[in-house]
């Protein structure tokens, strides 16, 4: 890997992630040609509208990812392992921000870790904001534990015209951050498809793709790198391990 940019010992480095860098352990990407939106329509599973809709329609396809997850016994892959081993070698901090709702990075050994999308293990209860661990399936019958009431139970996850999860945090991070990381994601879906441009605009860091392909973004960012995620990730982490 040629022209790599190490960050200063003690740089405080974010990473974003997309559902490329899981697509190595077995899950689908959204927007390859075989990905989940050439399957299904978002405006049927994927916006507050759909559930209240439609909620079976909506649990029956978040029911089916689960389950998929679970029985094919699926595995963090060689790219997170190694945003995990940065995060523990690194000396300085490492935030990883994943867009995906899927659990590989904590299973990984990642643990400064937000999930701006949530996860797709939890439940919510739409009446009390309660959140549960979920590991079955999830159905108009589910009785929040919290509030006692049914019907309101739904996967922890942000659906479009959501707002995502700890932007606060996000946003402050970034203001903080001297390098930036962008790993697996098409840059289609706002506003973690903005992250890059904020971090140009304001001038604060070193901005680097690693993705299959040039992303929507590909031009904002000062550096990049493209492969599939377990060869270029593992190979782009041990260069910066390097220069520690
Ligand atoms: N290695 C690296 N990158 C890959 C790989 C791989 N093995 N396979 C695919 N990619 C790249 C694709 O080229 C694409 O640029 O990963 C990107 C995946 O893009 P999307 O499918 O759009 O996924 P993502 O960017 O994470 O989507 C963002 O959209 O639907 C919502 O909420 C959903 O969090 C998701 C958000």
């Amino acid at each position: 890997m040629n022209n790599i940019k190490t960050p200063q010992t003690g740089a405080r480095i974010v990473i974003l992630t997309g559902a490329g860098i899981s697509q190595e352990s077995g899950l689908e990407t959204f927007r390859d040609p075989d990905g989940i939106w050439a399957k299904v329509r978002i405006e049927d599973v994927a916006t507050p509208e759909a559930f209240a809709r439609d909620p079976e329609r909506v649990h029956a396809f978040y029911n089916m990812r689960r389950k998929r997850a679970a029985t094919l016994d699926l595995k963090p892959n060689a790219a997170h392992m190694a945003l995990a081993a940065l995060e523990q070698k690194w000396p300085g901090e490492v935030l990883v921000v994943t867009q995906n709702v899927d659990s590989f990075h904590e299973r990984a050994g990642t643990t400064n870790l937000i999930h701006m999308h949530g996860r797709h293990a939890e439940a919510r209860c739409n009446d009390c904001a309660h959140v549960v661990e979920w590991s079955g399936d999830m159905s108009l019958a589910d009785v929040c534990q919290a509030c006692g009431r049914a019907g309101g139970m739904r996967p922890n996850v942000v659906w479009f015209g959501e707002t995502p999860r700890e932007m606060d945090q996000i946003q402050s991070a970034l203001l903080d951050c001297d390098h930036f990381i962008s790993i697996g994601t098409s840059g289609n879906v706002y506003p973690a498809a903005g992250f890059v441009g904020l971090m140009r605009k304001l001038g604060c860091g070193h901005t680097v793709e690693l993705n299959l392909e040039p992303s929507q973004g590909a031009s904002l960012f000062a550096e990049a790198h493209y492969g599939p995620a377990t060869e270029i990730v593992p190979r782009y982490v041990a260069a910066l391990l390097e220069a520690v």
